[in-house]
C-alpha cells in the first residue's frame, strides 16, 4: 500500500485526517516525525505500522525516527556553516535523551556532545563518542566525577567557586591544565516556565557576572586549568528570538574582558533552548533562524568590541529529538461521569511522561490504528498511576476509542525518557528506533527483575523459614 505524509495542520483543525503532501518537511514544523505515513487505518513511522510495534515490543513504547534525528542534527550543522564564518560546533544537549543509540547517532551527524552527570558521561564514552567534543555541565559535580573528566580529557564547564577550586586541588599533581568552561548568569529573562529558565540571576546555575574580574584574575594565576570558553544557557522551550540575540552581546562583552586578562579564551557556548512544536498554538522559529540570529548577534557584537570571532557553540537538546519520538500506549478502561467528562486510561502516565504534572506541558494525541476516523470526542486521557494529576492530555480530540485501541502521544522524544521513574513499581518502556522499515530495540523494557535488583532484604526481616516477618 501506498503510504502519505501526514500533517500537523489536519489533525489540528479537528476534522478527519487527511493526508497532506509536504514537499520539505521539517521536524521543527510538524509535531510528528518526518516520516509519519498513513497506511490505511494505521500510523507508519520510519516505514513501520504502529501496531505491528506494539505487537512486536509491548506498550507503553517510546518509538524514535532515527531520519527526524538526523536531519534535525543536519539542519543545525548546515546553518553554522552556512551563517558563521568562523570554527563552530553543535553539541547535542544529552540530558534530552540519553542512552547509547542517541548518542552515536548524534556522534555520528558530526555533533558533540554535552553531558551533566558521571552516569550520562559514562554512557557516551559506552557509545564511543570522542571526549574532544564532550562538555561536562553541573552545578554540584562530586570529587568523582570530577575526577573522571579529568581523566578522560572532556571540558568541564565550571559552575561555581568550589569546584573551580576543587579542580585546582585535583589538578595540582596532572601537569596537564584541564581545559574548562565558565557558566555565567546573564541576567536575561525569557518567556518559559518559571522551572525551565535558567537566565535571569536569581538561578542556581553558574556564576554571577558582577564576579568576572575575581574569577579571570583567579583562573589567569592557575597554572592547573585552561580556560578556554565563557557559557550561558538562558532556559528552555523558548520561541522568541531576541533574549539570543541579547545574549550574544553580553557573551562577547565577557569575551573582551578575558581578553584583558590575558586568557585564552577562543569558545562561546550559547546553550540551547530552542522550542518546538507540541500544539497547534506552538509556533516555534525554524533551527535555521535561530541559529541565524545567533551568529549575526555574536558577528555583529565582536565587531563592535574589536574582538576576533569566536569559536561558537551552541548545545539544543529538545530542538533536536523532541518531535522525533512519538509513544505509543494501549487504551484501557473508560470511565464517564455523565455531564462532565469521559476518562479514558491508558497503560502509562506520569512515570514515562512526566512533563504534563511537572511543567502543565499540553501535548496532543493520535489513534494510531484508527488513523481515518472523525474525531468526535473530547475525552481526558489519563494514565495508570495512583494520582488524580496523572493525566497525559486534559482535553484529546480523538475518534471514538475502545479497550485495546493504539493512542499515540506525539513530541515525546525530549524530556520523556530522561525524566521517566518507576513510580508505583511500574518498569519503564521500552524504546525502539525505526528507519526505513526496520524496528530496533535500544533500551529494553524494565522487568520486575530490573525492579528487585537493587532491593534488599535485611536478614534480620527474615523468619528462619525464609518468607519475611509479619
Ligand atoms: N544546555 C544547558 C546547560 C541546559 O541546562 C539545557 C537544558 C540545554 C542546554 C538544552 O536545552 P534545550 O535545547 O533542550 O531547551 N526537563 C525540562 C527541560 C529542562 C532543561 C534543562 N536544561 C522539560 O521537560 O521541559
Amino acid at each position: 500500500m501506498v503510504s502519505t505524509p501526514v500533517s500537523v495542520a489536519s489533525v489540528a483543525s479537528g476534522q478527519q485526517y487527511l493526508p497532506v503532501l509536504s514537499e520539505n518537511p521539517s521536524p521543527n514544523q510538524y509535531s510528528l516525525p518526518l516520516t509519519a505515513r498513513l497506511k490505511g487505518q494505521n500510523l507508519e513511522i520510519g516505514g513501520c505500522e504502529l501496531p505491528d510495534l506494539a505487537e512486536r515490543f509491548g506498550t507503553p513504547l517510546y518509538v524514535l525516527d532515527e531520519e527526524t534525528l538526523r536531519q534535525a542534527c543536519r539542519q543545525y550543522r548546515e546553518a553554522f556553516l552556512q551563517h558563521y564564518p568562523a570554527e563552530s560546533l553543535v553539541i547535542y544537549a544529552s540530558k534530552a535523551w540519553n542512552c547509547m543509540a542517541v548518542c552515536a547517532i548524534v556522534g555520528s551527524e558530526g555533533l558533540g556532545i554535552d553531558v551533566v552527570s558521571g552516569g550520562e558521561l559514562h554512557t557516551a564514552l559506552q557509545a564511543g563518542l570522542k571526549t574532544a567534543s564532550m562538555y561536562f555541565h553541573g552545578n554540584n559535580k562530586s570529587v568523582a566525577e570530577l575526577k573522571l573528566a579529568i581523566e578522560v580529557g572532556c571540558t568541564i564547564v565550571v559552575d561555581n567557586w568550589l569546584e573551580l577550586k576543587t579542580l585546582v586541588e585535583l589538578n595540582g599533581a596532572a601537569g596537564q591544565p584541564v581545559p574548562i568552561m565558565l557558566r555565567l548568569t546573564p541576567g536575561i529573562e525569557c518567556h518559559t516556565h518559571e522551572y525551565i529558565r535558567t537566565g535571569h540571576l536569581d538561578s542556581k546555575f553558574g556564576f554571577d557576572p558582577e564576579q568576572l574580574d575575581d574569577l579571570f584574575r583567579y583562573i589567569a594565576q592557575q597554572p592547573e586549568l585552561n580556560c578556554i570558553g565563557l557559557h550561558a544557557h538562558i532556559g528552555s522551550q523558548i520561541f522568541e528570538l531576541q533574549a539570543h540575540r541579547d545574549l550574544t552581546r553580553v557573551m562577547v562583552q565577557w569575551l573582551k574582558k578575558a581578553a584583558a586578562y590575558g586568557l585564552p579564551v577562543t569558545e562561546l557556548d550559547i546553550g540551547g533552548g530552542l522550542g518546538i512544536r507540541y500544539t497547534e498554538s506552538d509556533d516555534p522559529p525554524s533551527i535555521e533562524a535561530w541559529v541565524n540570529v545567533i551568529c549575526q548577534g555574536i558577528i555583529a557584537a565582536c565587531e563592535q568590541e574589536q574582538v576576533p570571532l569566536p569559536k561558537l557553540i551552541a548545545e539544543p537538546g529538545r530542538s533536536l529529538i523532541g518531535s522525533a519520538c512519538v509513544t505509543l500506549y494501549r487504551v484501557g478502561s473508560q470511565k464517564t461521569v455523565p455531564n462532565i467528562r469521559t476518562y479514558i486510561t491508558v497503560d502509562g502516565g506520569m512515570s514515562d511522561n512526566p512533563r504534563p504534572i511537572t511543567y502543565q506541558s499540553v501535548y496532543r494525541a493520535l489513534i494510531a490504528n484508527r488513523m481515518t476516523a472523525p474525531l468526535t470526542e473530547t475525552v481526558r486521557v489519563a494514565g495508570k498511576h495512583c494520582e488524580s494529576g496523572d493525566v497525559v492530555i486534559q482535553e484529546a480530540q480523538l475518534p471514538e476509542t475502545a479497550p485495546g485501541d493504539l493512542l499515540v502521544v506525539m513530541a515525546t522524544g525530549a524530556y520523556n525518557y530522561s525524566m521517566a521513574s518507576n513510580y508505583n513499581r511500574i518498569p519503564r518502556p521500552a524504546a525502539v528506533l525505526v528507519n526505513a522499515g526496520e524496528a530496533s530495540l535500544i533500551l529494553q523494557r524494565e522487568t520486575y527483575q530490573d525492579l528487585m535488583r537493587q532491593d534488599c532484604l535485611p536478614d534480620r526481616l527474615l523468619r528462619s523459614s525464609g518468607s519475611p516477618v509479619a
